[in-house]
C-alpha cells in the first residue's frame, strides 16, 4: 500500500551559468544524480529571464542556483525573479537556494545570496548553500544539501497532510497583499470559520463573507 508521504518528491533544479559543462552545470548533475538515487523525479531547466515558469505547477521542490559574476548573482535568474511571471509560481512551494562562487562563504552569505532572498521573503526555504568550485565533488557536501531538501520536504508535506483547507490563488493574493502579521492571524481565523462553516476552500467571495461577519458583530 502507497501511504501520502511515501509519495515521490518531484523537484526541478532551475538554474543560470553563462558557462557550458562549468562548475554549475556539474554541480546540478550531482545534485539531481543524489535526488534521484534516493527516488524523486528530477528535472533541470536553465533560466531565462523572460521565461514562462507555469511548468512549475508540476514540482513539490524548486531548486534554484547560479554562479556569481562580478559580485552579482548570474543575471538570468536574477532577471526571472524581477521580470517573469517566476515569483507566481514559487508561491507554496518548497524552495533550496545555491550559489557557486569564489568568495568566501561569509561574503556569500551577507553579500550575493540576499540578492535572491530579497525577492523571497515570503517564501518556504528550506535550505541554502554557498558552495565553491573546489567543493563540487565533494559528495559530502552534495549529500547534506539532498539532506536538508527531502528534510524540508517531508516537514512540510507532513504540515499541509492535517489541512485540507485549500485556498484559491485569488484569496491568496489578497491575504498575501496584507503585513505577515495580520495575514498570519487572519489566516488561522479564517480556517477556524471555514471549520465552522463547512468550507472546502477559500476564496475572496468567503473572504468577503467572513469579513461581514466579523463587522456585523
Ligand atoms: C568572469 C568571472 C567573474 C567572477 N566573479 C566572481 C565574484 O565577483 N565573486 C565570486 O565569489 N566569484 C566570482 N567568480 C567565480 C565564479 O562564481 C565561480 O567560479 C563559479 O563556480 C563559476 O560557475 P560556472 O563555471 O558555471 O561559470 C567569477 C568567475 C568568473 C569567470
Amino acid at each position: 500500500m502507497t501511504r501520502d508521504n511515501d509519495r515521490q518528491m518531484k523537484a526541478i533544479i532551475l538554474y543560470d551559468s553563462r558557462s557550458t559543462e562549468g562548475s554549475t552545470d556539474r554541480l546540478i548533475d550531482s545534485i539531481g544524480q543524489q535526488l534521484a538515487e534516493n527516488g524523486a523525479y528530477v528535472e533541470k531547466a536553465r533560466c531565462k529571464a523572460t521565461g514562462d515558469y507555469s511548468f512549475l505547477k508540476e514540482f513539490d521542490v524548486v531548486i534554484m542556483g547560479a554562479p556569481v559574476y562580478y559580485m552579482v548573482v548570474s543575471s538570468q535568474l536574477l532577471g526571472a525573479l524581477l521580470q517573469s511571471n517566476l515569483k507566481r509560481y514559487l508561491r507554496n512551494k518548497n524552495i533550496a537556494l545555491f550559489l557557486t562562487c569564489g568568495s568566501p562563504e561569509a561574503m556569500a552569505l551577507s553579500v550575493y545570496l540576499p540578492q535572491l532572498k530579497i525577492h523571497l521573503m515570503r517564501n518556504r526555504i528550506v535550505s541554502e548553500k554557498i558552495i565553491a568550485p573546489h567543493q563540487i565533488d565533494d559528495e559530502e557536501v552534495i549529500y547534506d544539501f539532498v539532506n536538508e531538501i527531502e528534510e524540508g520536504y517531508r516537514k512540510s508535506f507532513k504540515s499541509s497532510r492535517g489541512d485540507s483547507l485549500q485556498w484559491s490563488e485569488k484569496a491568496l493574493e489578497q491575504l498575501e497583499s496584507l503585513p505577515p502579521f495580520f495575514s498570519s492571524k487572519i489566516k488561522e481565523g479564517l480556517s477556524v470559520y471555514a471549520r465552522e462553516q463547512g468550507i472546502r476552500c477559500i476564496t475572496p467571495e468567503v473572504l468577503d463573507e467572513a469579513r461581514a461577519n466579523y463587522e456585523g458583530y
